[in-house]
């Protein structure tokens, strides 16, 4: 029997995702949402709260719901207008658990084995970690393929994630594609884009700057004031070293590299231009430029975040309408997910 699709493969369509867990930071800004807002302005983007992510960590639960909303509120303050972008929380949208289930059922424990986040996360307590931390990829894949996204931005951290992702969609596509005489998901790829892939702690070049990191002077956060930047910018650590006027002579600096490219990522300059800037010159003349740029770009937003934050009806209103657009474009993928296995007489 010959199966009618419902839904169709948009030949570009955007789906990315962020943790509502607190304390949003300049990595978070420059490696995820400030690329979402270059894509809105050409692309059919939708983003998520991923409220259900979040709860695989049994601590982030405590404060769920504000910090949804936080989280909606920096992304809204950021330039996502959801009159361009689909913007809505995960868990109101069904499906994605739903799809996640059938997911489970394809993605094998030895390819979330293999998943560093979770070893990260998970330390060395690894049977003390929720379930649901452990399969946390499989409900991602589910998040971007219930869209049929083609495109995913997000930072470095994430393509382990995203490969996970194209292994459950060519693992679904092989086992019913006779009963479709082709492929049901597109292969989705990730974006990863400009010098702010990783952004690392101010305190530690080699580990990434985390909402996660017991020390708040590792990151300056979207609530952060002005002087709470200026301080957490002199405090960086650095070395003594000169600024150099070669990149190359930054290989065994990660501090320093990490300066130069939060630097670049705020001034859309690159590192090359910025160290003939400084070159020979001392950190203290760089740093109080770089606080500048960063003040300059995030105080309006954390103003704008204050505002919202104060007319929360509006942020869930915001939420509430993209979760129905958003809803209706899943139901039809699924529906036509569930008829290709066989396990849907209703619709
Ligand atoms: P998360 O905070 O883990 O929900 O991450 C939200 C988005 O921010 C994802 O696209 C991450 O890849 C990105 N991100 C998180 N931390 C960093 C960082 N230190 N540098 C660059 N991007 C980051
Ligand atoms: N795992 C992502 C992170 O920690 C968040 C996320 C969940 C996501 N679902 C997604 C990102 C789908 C992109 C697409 O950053």
């Amino acid at each position: 029997m010959k199966i009618m699709l419902k839904s169709k493969q948009p030949s570009k369509r955007i789906f990315s995702g962020i943790q509502p867990t607190g304390n949003l930071h300049i990595g978070n800004y420059l490696g995820a949402i400030k690329n979402w807002i270059k894509l809105q302005e050409e692309d059919d983007c939708i983003y998520s709260i991923v409220d259900l992510h979040a709860m695989t960590v049994p601590n982030n639960l405590l404060d769920i719901k504000n910090s949804t909303l936080e989280v909606a509120a920096a992304v809204i303050a950021s330039g996502i207008d959801p009159k361009k972008s689909i913007l809505f929380n995960q868990s109101n949208v069904p499906q994605h658990t739903e799809l996640a289930w059938i997911f489970n059922c394809i993605a094998r424990i030895g390819w979330l084995n293999r998943m560093t986040q979770f070893k990260e996360k998970a330390g060395k307590k690894k049977d003390n970690a929720t379930v649901g931390l452990f399969s946390y990829p499989v409900l991602m894949a589910a998040d971007i393929l219930l869209y049929k996204a083609t495109h995913v931005p997000v930072g470095e951290d994430q393509k382990q994630h995203l490969e996970l992702t194209r292994d459950i969609a060519s693992s679904f596509n092989t086992t019913f594609n006779k009963t479709l005489d082709k492929d049901f998901f597109h292969l989705p790829e990730p974006i990863i884009l400009g010098p702010a892939k990783r952004i690392m702690s101010l305190r530690d070049g080699k580990s990434k700057m985390s909402k996660s990191d017991t020390s708040d002077g590792s990151r300056i956060n979207l609530m952060d004031n002005k002087d709470q930047i200026y301080q957490k910018i002199k405090r960086a650590k650095t070395d003594q070293h000169p600024i150099p006027d070669n990149i190359n002579d930054l290989d065994d600096r990660p501090e320093a590299l990490n300066l130069f490219n939060i630097y670049a990522s705020f001034s859309n300059k690159s590192v090359k231009e910025i160290l003939q800037q400084f070159s020979g010159k001392g950190f203290a003349q760089f740093k109080e430029s770089l606080s500048d740029l960063i003040i300059n770009d995030i105080s309006p937003i954390t103003k704008e975040m204050k505002h919202l934050m104060n007319n929360k009806d509006e942020i869930i209103k915001i939420l509430i309408d993209g979760s129905n657009k958003a809803q209706e474009i899943a139901n039809e993928v699924l529906i036509d997910i569930k008829k290709i296995i066989g396990i849907n007489f209703k619709d």
